[in-house]
């Protein structure tokens, strides 16, 4: 009787397994009881009735751990129901950043430079920000009178130590350091500059330039032409042409302007039909800068230039605002992925 009731309770629907255990199993559950009733029962008796209670005892245990058993699965079902993952669903983007597109633009002039041989001077021991009068402007061929100084106006910490205006300080820094005996000096220099400039589409109180300087034995013009040409073909492409106008930096004589060609030159394009835009200046370096940088004028001679990424990278990608670069918006940034 007791079996048959108890295997209906733990078959039906909402039953509780465990507490249904205590109340059959338990110390004081039925099963427990009915055996505690033995000592009434007939000697005779006991063991036919020992033998129901063990096996009502076995049953219900069997009985109980089945049910807790199939329990246990529809609840290890349902969680995983829970926590299916499609994977055939689409994915959440993960936002890569990538290099200022000015930085993009330096690499790419490193990269070439050190492709020809040229050493990359950016430690800020050997090209400093904060430079001496000396080294931006008096070793430059600048003397304190100069007038030329007007060209670049200056901010001064002191009288004597200032924000650099351009990057040529590091060509005194680096021919005064450099061995002549290995051979030429070949070194690009990017970094940045500083100008007491109102901050305009076209002006900015900082921005970069990269200083390139060769010096050594029978150095010419024809070196800086092709030097210049290979760059701006890396730049802009191969069918890009460069133009040369005299002009006038006190550091370099004879000094010039370069212009590239904004538009592809065939053998067949006239030449009235080009349009030249200027891109840098460089120059023959003046003997008074090699002299003062303890090279002698007589043996070596080299030259400079001076890109401007900045300028560079308005040209090439058409951005019509200097002051862009440096808001880092990047809605704006994000268009230069060099990756494509
Ligand atoms: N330093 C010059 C400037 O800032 C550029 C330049 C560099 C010109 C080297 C000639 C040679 O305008």
């Amino acid at each position: 009787q007791l079996k048959q009731s108890a295997v209906s309770r733990i078959n039906s629907q909402d039953a509780d397994i465990e507490q249904l255990r205590v109340k059959l199993l338990g110390k004081k559950g039925e099963l427990t009881a009915l055996l505690k009733g033995m000592k009434d029962v007939a000697a005779e008796n006991r063991k036919a009735v020992g033998e129901i209670g063990n096996d009502v005892r076995q049953t219900i245990t069997e009985l109980l751990a089945e049910k807790k058993a199939a329990e246990a699965e529809a609840a290890l079902s349902k969680q995983l129901e829970a926590e299916k993952i499609d994977v055939t669903m689409p994915g959440t983007k993960a936002l890569i950043g990538q290099p200022h597109v000015l930085q993009q633009i330096i690499d790419e002039i490193e990269q070439h430079f050190l492709g020809l041989g040229f050493q990359v001077i950016d430690d800020t021991v050997d090209s400093p920000e904060v430079e001496t009068d000396e080294y931006n402007f008096e070793r430059e061929n600048l003397p304190k009178d100069h007038p030329a100084r007007d060209m670049q106006d200056t901010f001064y910490i002191t009288p004597e130590i200032l924000l650099r205006t351009q990057t040529s300080p590091v060509q005194s820094r680096s021919l005064e350091k450099h061995d002549f005996s290995k051979g030429p000096l070949k070194m690009i220099a990017p970094g940045k500059v500083y100008r007491r400039d109102t901050d305009d589409a076209t002006h900015s109180h900082q921005f970069h330039q990269v200083e390139g300087m060769v010096v050594g034995e029978n150095i010419t013009m024809a070196d800086l032409k092709g030097t210049l040409l290979s760059v701006m073909q890396e730049l802009f492409g191969e069918k890009h042409q460069i133009r040369m106008r005299p002009s006038y930096f006190p550091f370099t004589e004879p000094s010039v302007e370069v212009d590239v060609s904004w538009d592809e030159v065939t053998p067949d394009t006239k030449p009235e039909d080009i349009k030249w835009i200027e891109v840098l200046g460089a120059g023959m370096t003046h003997p008074n800068v090699l002299r003062m940088d303890g090279v002698d004028p007589e043996k070596y001679s080299g030259f400079a230039f001076g890109l401007g990424p900045d300028r560079l990278a308005m040209l090439k990608y058409g951005v019509d605002d200097i002051r862009q670069f440096y808001l880092n918006d990047v809605r704006f940034l994000s268009q230069f992925n060099r990756k494509g």
